[in-house]
């Protein structure tokens, strides 16, 4: 099947109480990779990248690949392209005219009513084409690739209902206490996540959900949590395979040899998360 559009996802994963997990990719390999994982535990999700990572390729080539992957490979589970941390209005648009099916504004390290504009902007051009978009309130400290925020500014409870509406974001990404990378520890503040799930009128989007317990990550599933992001374990997972295979054999050169293991490897941490995050309803497609 081709690749389902954002609303639709949401939907699915309302009708089957579903966390849907959203991991990064940033090339080929690590595209089938996710793919063939959620197609193997049978439950949907998101493939998403940056704006950070779309420098390497486009989103045309992004979305053309994944397009392809998912025809070729005969895929019967429903999965959606997103853009993650999409830092400009020119890459909302062309994300969303390559095929995207749904978009982040990350506008949270400006200041409130510069978020909100940012965002607003954006939203009513995705709206225009029927597709969602997921928007950050508060300030996630941590390391994704080389860039590093300092910000810990958790999300006001007080803030949500106002920054929604007038944004216009169909699902919220809440600064709880998560973080981005693998060298600091989350420490979820649930009480929090619970009043700002309660003041938000749209569903909740947890991000760094490497190094998270997977019972937090079910616990927070209480709080309308929709999508919980995932990009260091499985990128840990590709790049640990290439390091190995070097540390083994410095002269190897069997380039597709090591691809094809970091694939491999990279299915088994999806299909882990996948599995770990909704236990209950693994199969139900
Ligand atoms: O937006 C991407 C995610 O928040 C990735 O976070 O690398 O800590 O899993 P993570
Ligand atoms: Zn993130």
């Amino acid at each position: 099947m081709d690749l389902v559009n954002g609303y639709t996802l949401m939907s699915y994963a309302k009708k089957n109480h579903l966390v849907l997990p959203a991991f990064n990719t940033t090339n080929y390999e690590m595209t089938l990779a996710i793919i063939k994982a959620f197609d193997e535990m049978k439950l949907g999700g998101y493939i998403q990248i940056s704006s950070h990572n779309l420098k390497l390729s486009s989103p045309e080539i992004i979305a053309n690949m994944t397009r392809e992957v998912m025809v070729r490979e005969n895929i019967s589970t429903p999965i959606g392209l997103h853009l993650d941390h999409g830092k400009s209005f020119e890459d909302v648009k062309r994300c969303i005219d390559a095929g995207f099916t749904s978009v982040m504004v990350d506008a949270s390290e400006l200041p409130f009513d510069d978020n909100i504009q940012e965002v607003k902007r954006a939203a009513d051009y995705a709206h225009y084409f029927g597709i969602p978009v997921e928007a950050e309130l508060g300030g996630i400290r941590g390391k994704e690739d080389d860039h590093v925020s300092d910000v810990n500014a958790k999300t006001h409870p007080e803030d949500v209902l106002n920054f929604v509406e007038k944004t216009g974001c169909d699902t919220l990404a809440v600064a709880v206490g998560n973080v981005h990378g693998l060298d600091l520890t989350p420490n979820l503040d649930f009480p929090l996540m619970a009043k700002v799930a309660e003041a938000s009128p749209v569903p909740l989007v947890l991000h760094g959900g490497s190094g998270i317990p997977f019972d937090q990550v079910r616990r927070a599933k209480e709080n309308n949590l929709i999508k919980v992001n995932y990009g260091s374990d499985l990128r840990k997972a590709y790049i640990k395979t290439f390091g190995q295979a070097y540390d083994e054999n410095h002269n190897e050169f069997n380039l597709y040899g090591v691809a094809a293991k970091g694939i491999q490897n990279v299915i088994e941490t999806a299909t882990t998360i996948i599995k770990e995050v909704n236990v209950k309803e693994v199969g139900i497609l």
